[in-house]
């Protein structure tokens, strides 16, 4: 089955249930991504060997959260974002409040489905959702994105904009990853590479999105650009094509990671694929 058929499934269809809270739920979740956390969690379930389909709920939850946070970041109060996915963000489609209850909606769901995974045993459930709580919660994404709209105005250190980049964005794909390869049956050791290859991506992939807020048109990247111009990301404080450097720095590191993991092969040419454009234009 199909990511997004799964995610269907896993809210209420707006089709027999017709609210408006149903219709931006499933506006935002279902609105063509790249899927890329969800691909994480899959791909690495599949690296340990587990069979098709098992880490499915498990990739859906980590989308829903995915989802949720967009919807949070594009509100006015946060990014005022009038684009996302090619389509306009959800609070224009459907008003600030059901956009809010949507996102709210959105995260439990994102447990609901863990906690129901009838493919895991118990105690792994609950380790998952222990694991993507923290990274959600008051020392992950959210407080990432706290830090993010504080002191936006104040130069950033190199190491600063590490640490809210891992922060808001690389702690959810650690998740990510990290559950796949518990499904998969991955041993503590791999498991750790498998954590430094997503934290190592989730850098990477931060960079990228910000050449993409410099660079790239609106259209193209199919969500506001030019909205980073009044705070420092990596493009800022040193420029687009050092930015890229370090961007290719972490992507080997990553890469190196999944080596010492013993799961390079497929996985490997995910990660990297998606960082191929990018490369050329920097
Ligand atoms: C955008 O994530 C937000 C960041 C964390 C940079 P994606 O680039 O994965 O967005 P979608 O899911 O493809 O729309
Ligand atoms: C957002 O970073 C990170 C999230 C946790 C959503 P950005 O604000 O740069 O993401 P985009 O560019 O709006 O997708
Ligand atoms: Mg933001
Ligand atoms: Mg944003
Ligand atoms: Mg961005």
């Amino acid at each position: 089955m199909s990511i997004d058929r799964r995610l269907a499934e896993l809210i209420p269809s707006p089709s027999r249930e017709p609210t408006s809270l149903n219709g931006a739920t499933f506006y935002a979740l279902l609105a063509p991504g790249k899927r890329f956390r969800p691909m994480l969690t899959l791909l690495c379930a599949e690296a340990f060997g587990a069979p098709p389909g098992k880490a499915m709920d498990v990739a859906c939850a980590m989308e829903m959260v995915h989802a949720a946070s967009l919807i949070l970041d594009d509100l006015p109060s946060m990014d005022d974002a009038r684009m996302r996915r090619g389509r306009p963000t959800t609070h224009r489609e459907f008003g600030e409040a059901q956009a809010i209850l949507a996102s709210v909606g959105l995260l439990n769901q994102a447990f609901a489905s863990i906690a129901g995974a009838e493919a895991l045993p118990l105690a792994l459930r609950a380790q998952i959702s222990g694991a993507l709580a923290q990274a959600v919660g008051f020392h992950g994404l959210v407080a990432g994105q706290a830090l993010d709209l504080q002191d936006r105005d104040r130069q950033r250190t190199p190491e600063e904009i590490d640490a809210l980049n891992h922060q808001k964005t690389g702690v959810l794909m650690i998740a990510a990853a990290e559950s796949g390869a518990l499904i998969g049956g991955a041993s503590p050791a791999a498991c750790a590479e498998i954590g430094e290859f997503a934290r190592r991506l989730g850098l990477a992939f931060q960079i990228r999105d910000d050449l993409i807020d410099a660079e790239d048109s609106t259209e193209l990247a199919g969500k506001d650009t030019g909205k980073d111009a009044a705070m420092t990301t990596w493009v800022s404080a040193v420029g687009a094509r050092k930015a890229a450097a370090a961007m290719e720095g972490h992507l080997d590191e990553a890469e190196a990671a999944l080596v010492r993991a013993g799961c390079d092969g497929r996985l490997g040419r995910f990660a990297r694929s998606l960082f191929m454009g990018r490369k050329a234009a920097a």
